[in-house]
């Protein structure tokens, strides 16, 4: 009797086991290919969380997609466009390719003198052009269509970018991704810190067109542009450069609002069309400022937003990483998405897409150029209304993974900002909360019902000078640098 009982509780818990371990296989298995990047093991698996990893692997010869992928792998059908291997360590210092004026040390120039503009304009030109990788000989480069190139949009604010830095430093899987830097100031500063990354290959471009480099003339500030506040009569009047296009409230172009506009497009151009080493990328692009701070878990989410994305939002275009709630809530939202289309105060942060959608913008390079509105991201909702066929749909994370250090922005400076201090509560928010980092499954947890609308331009491009310099931007190199 006793001896029967206890068999029969034997039995039970052997189905229960069979039961569960054949749920989870179904899980794993029976998805289609397509979906399976959407179920992925936690940080222990550590070189199979990387599609890009496994694809390398098959690249190799040694076919791990022959046999059902082990615990946490995943395969995959990611394209190469890119494979620069690494050298092993011991002849990366004094090899060939280090060596000379390639030495890394003498990679900038440092007694450069910044104020010397011309000098400044044919250095950075000559960065541009090399287009030199830090890092290549430690890490290599395999860049397909599951990869990520982070691109980080700097101004001079070296405080700041060595705390998003530090930042990057921590983030799992970091090694794999081809980080740019994109400046529009040229400080001595900045590029060590760029020199002292240790954790990625990165690559530094400068904005051609910068205030620093055209300080006294278009786009920075010519001493006869027309002041700001000045009414169009007197304007034409005293005859100043722009009397003709004050912007649609009658205010005339202020160049340090103007910069960042045509940075943000100009770097998108660059990166999609002149940087060789991705002149057949197809992966992802995502968006950074020099004043974000990064969760660790955050490529890994983005590989996980891929594979949802996939699944369930296949015409969305764009996946958005962070976002700018007072509140977050990692125990409830840290697995949860929002399906939704582009608002600029919502959506700019960690933006991530591929090329289909720069190609798309470069069709609504007019619209873009000429909307009067100095902001990217206003100019961008307006595209995404107006002109990018079917709105710019997107997932976007519920419990962010980027935060935003600067109340010290790019406009005001204010007194009381101390970035130091943020980072300290964002790093013992995100450490009590550990466990919901992450997460192995994401889901879609509701679309946003907020109204739509076409933005009212704020102003401040009504330049014509600068819808021309924008439209330069979206064309070839050979003709870009003739003004
Ligand atoms: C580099 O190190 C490996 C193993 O540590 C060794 O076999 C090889 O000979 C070394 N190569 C050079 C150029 O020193
Ligand atoms: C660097 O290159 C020069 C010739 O260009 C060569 O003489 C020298 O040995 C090289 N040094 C190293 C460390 O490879
Ligand atoms: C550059 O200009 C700044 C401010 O005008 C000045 O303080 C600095 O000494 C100059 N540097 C050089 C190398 O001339
Ligand atoms: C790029 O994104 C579009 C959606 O914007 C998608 O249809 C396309 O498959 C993506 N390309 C690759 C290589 O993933
Ligand atoms: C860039 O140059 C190529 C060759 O000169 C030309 O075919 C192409 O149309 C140009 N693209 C743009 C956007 O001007």
């Amino acid at each position: 009797m006793r001896m029967s009982l206890r068999k029969a509780l034997r039995w039970v818990l052997a189905f229960i086991m069979v039961v569960f371990v054949t749920l989870n296989l179904h899980l794993l298995y029976n998805t289609p290919e397509s979906e399976t990047t959407v179920v992925l093991n936690k940080r222990d698996s550590s070189e199979a969380v990387f599609p890009l990893a496994q694809a390398w692997v098959d690249m190799n010869g040694q076919d791990a997609a022959a046999g059902p992928p082990h615990d946490g792998q995943v395969r995959t059908t990611a394209k190469l466009s890119l494979v620069i291997p690494s050298k092993p360590s011991n002849i990366s210092s004094s090899s060939a390719l280090n060596n000379g004026t390639m030495s890394k040390k003498q990679r900038y120039n440092k007694y450069i003198n910044i104020n010397d503009t011309e000098t400044l304009k044919m250095e950075v030109l000559r960065i541009n052009t090399e287009q030199y990788v830090h890092n290549l000989d430690r890490f290599g480069l395999s860049l397909g269509s599951d990869s990520l190139v982070i691109v980080i949009q700097a101004h001079d604010r070296p405080e700041h970018l060595r705390l998003l830095l530090n930042s990057m430093r921590k983030v799992k899987d970091i090694s794999h991704s081809l980080l740019i830097v994109s400046h529009d100031v040229y400080s001595h500063q900045l590029n060590d810190l760029i020199e002292a990354v240790d954790f990625c290959p990165v690559m530094q471009i400068f904005f051609p067109f910068s205030q620093q480099i055209y300080s006294k003339e278009f786009p920075g500030e010519h001493p006869n542009d027309c002041p700001r506040n000045v009414k169009k009569s007197e304007a034409l009047k005293k005859k100043c450069n722009n009397a003709e296009f004050p912007d649609r409230y009658g205010h005339y172009r202020e160049a340090k609002y103007c910069q960042a506009k045509h940075h943000w497009i100009w770097k998108l151009q660059h990166v999609f069309e002149e940087i060789h080493i991705l002149n057949n990328y197809e992966g992802n692009v995502m968006l950074l400022e020099d004043d974000y701070f990064l969760s660790e878990d955050i490529l890994f989410s983005t590989h996980m937003l891929m594979g949802l994305k996939e699944r369930d939002c296949p015409d969305c275009r764009m996946l958005v990483l962070g976002n700018y709630d007072k509140n977050q809530n990692y125990a409830t939202n840290g697995a949860k998405v929002e399906r939704t289309y582009w608002i600029s105060s919502k959506h700019n942060m960690g933006m991530t897409f591929n090329r289909s959608l720069w190609l798309d913008l470069k069709n609504c390079a007019k619209e873009f150029c000429s909307f009067d509105d100095y902001n990217w991201d206003w100019t961008l909702q307006h595209l995404s209304m107006k002109c990018i066929p079917g709105r710019i749909r997107l997932l976007v994370m519920k419990a962010s993974r980027i935060f935003h250090l600067g109340e010290c922005g790019m406009h005001k400076k204010s007194k009381n900002c101390d970035p130091q201090a943020k980072v300290q509560q964002i790093e013992t928010k995100l450490m009590q909360n550990y466990k919901h980092l992450y997460p192995n499954m994401v889901t879609v947890a509701g679309d946003s019902r907020i109204k739509l609308r076409d933005p009212k331009p704020n102003g401040g491009w009504g330049d014509i000078r600068d819808h021309n310099l924008c439209l330069k931007h979206f064309s070839n190199a050979t003709d870009k640098y003739i003004r």
